[in-house]
């Protein structure tokens, strides 16, 4: 545990509020233009996950919405966090391309060190790259680039396990993987191929199987907050073995946001590590 004055120090989060954020373009097969969000009851759903988050004990930080750019409330895409370095996301789509530079300068502005990712290689940030215990987990094809998940790697000295993304309904790992713990994740492996089936099985030893119907609603985009889980509604089987395993699970509803292809998890970065990062336990001193 982070500790400071022997306090646990708060998880910290970064969200984006939603006053710009509608479905104006189609970049991923949950989008539909004339599907629109109804904006008043996504303010709402925003503002009831803030504060499942802070009643699970963490700390919220904003970065300033901005006019046009309305995924930028999915800040689990500004970037990946490993310590005080920020890796700031290159998107693969024109449209989210202009997110790239507000959250360069929040992250700078708040005491990282901004690293771009790699040119010439798409990186959606923690959407497409999740530590489990010292590994980084890395899904690609569709936003990211397995040769530019490498060098993040590389640059970082850390494991990378790359996992291509089958499936244009769970386009981001964090669609269709949620790590817990250093040794637990939820999964819906339907969206990998076979030999990335392998490689989960091989290295989480506990894994908790998604159902398609709750893949659907998300459930497997949850945000972790020591051993609260939060997701959208409509997700009560994997509650259920979230129970059984000894968490918390917390269902608040998401589904304005599902109409983007997005829900808990990506609406939240972890600023401080995710919970399953090993690395969260050592840092401390001189990060
Ligand atoms: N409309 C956004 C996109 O397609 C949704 C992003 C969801 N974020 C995530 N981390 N999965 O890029």
């Amino acid at each position: 545990m982070a500790r400071l004055g022997g306090m646990a120090a708060a998880p910290r989060i970064l969200m984006c509020p939603p006053d710009y954020y509608g479905v104006y373009y189609v970049i991923n097969p949950w989008m539909d233009v004339a599907r629109q969000a109804d904006h008043a009851a996504a303010v709402d759903q925003w503002r009831r996950l803030c504060e499942a988050l802070t009643a699970a004990g963490a700390e919220i930080s904003l970065v300033g919405p901005v006019e046009g750019l309305p995924d930028m409330v999915f800040t689990a895409n500004a970037g990946l966090i490993y310590r005080k370095r920020a890796i700031v996301s290159r998107f693969r789509h024109s449209q989210r391309q202009g997110e790239e530079e507000h959250f360069r300068r929040w992250l700078s502005e708040h005491g990282f060190e901004t690293i771009d990712a790699p040119a010439g290689h798409a990186f959606e940030g923690a959407g497409d790259a999740l530590f489990c215990g010292d590994t980084l987990y890395a899904g690609y094809r569709q936003r990211s680039d397995a040769i530019g998940h490498q060098q993040i790697g590389a640059r970082l000295g850390v494991r990378v396990l790359p996992l291509e993304l089958v499936s244009a309904h769970y386009y981001h790992l964090d669609t269709c993987f949620c790590p817990l713990s250093a040794d637990a994740a939820i999964w819906f492996s339907p969206a990998f191929d076979e030999y990335g089936q392998r490689v989960i099985r091989a290295n989480i030893p506990r894994l908790i199987d998604v159902e398609e119907a709750e893949a659907q609603c998300f459930a497997c985009n949850a945000a972790v907050v020591g051993r609260t889980v939060i997701t959208n509604t409509g997700c009560p089987r994997l509650h259920e073995q979230l129970r059984e395993a000894g968490y918390a699970p917390v269902e608040t509803p998401l589904n304005e946001f599902v109409k983007a292809g997005g829900s808990a998890k990506c609406l939240t970065l972890r600023l401080d590590g995710e919970e399953a990062a090993a690395w969260r336990e050592q840092a401390g001193v001189g990060d």
